[in-house]
């Protein structure tokens, strides 16, 4: 099973990167993850359409059997960045790269709420592309960054849930 990650958080310690990269080193080989890096992107504008690096992440996206997020919320709800790499692969409405597509989502906090209102607008926004968002054990990591050493993420409580999240997902879906 292959699975593509994105990452809501673009800076370099970023817990949520440190998360999704751990997991995917824990998965392996069993299950791969690939990064789908949203950096890049422009600002969405429909007069474009976005060149390579959007190219790019549409394709990764329309290959994967299902993405995997994880992100942190920003002022209750998703990081601008990562509702920017959506919009952008949203289009043409209702017939998107997104369409069908099964999604987990894993949500991060600095706080003791783990991102919980920024998960439930993910999974909204991800139901209005009509993506699969199935129902699973709701991942959610408070205090994410004081569990990064060295661009790793090191709570192996919270590493052995999501690893069996991510894998009720991956055989849910097929893999
Ligand atoms: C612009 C901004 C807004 C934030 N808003 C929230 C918020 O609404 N709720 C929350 O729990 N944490 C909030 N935080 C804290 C982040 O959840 C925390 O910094 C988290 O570690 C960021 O994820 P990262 O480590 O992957 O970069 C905010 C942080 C930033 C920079």
């Amino acid at each position: 099973m292959h699975l593509l990650g994105i990452s809501g958080s673009l800076r370099a310690a970023s817990s949520s990167t440190a998360l999704l990269m751990t997991l995917a080193e824990r998965m392996a080989p069993e299950i791969t993850i690939e990064r789908g890096l949203i950096g890049d992107l422009p600002l969405y504008n429909a007069d474009h359409d976005g060149g390579p690096a959007v190219a790019r992440l549409k394709a990764q996206i329309a290959a994967a059997p299902g993405l995997v997020f994880v992100t942190p919320e920003y002022n209750n709800s998703v990081p601008g960045v990562l509702k920017n790499a959506i919009d952008w692969c949203s289009r043409p409405a209702y017939e998107s790269v997104f369409k069908g597509k099964p999604c987990l989502v894993i949500s991060v906090s600095g706080g003791a709420l783990g991102g919980v209102r920024a998960q439930a607008h993910l999974k909204y926004i991800l139901n209005g592309m009509l993506a699969e968002v199935p129902p699973t054990m709701e991942i959610v990591v408070p205090r994410a960054p004081a569990s990064v050493s060295e661009g790793r993420f090191t709570d192996e409580t919270v590493l052995d849930f999501a690893v069996k999240g991510i894998r009720g997902f991956a055989a849910r879906i097929g893999g």
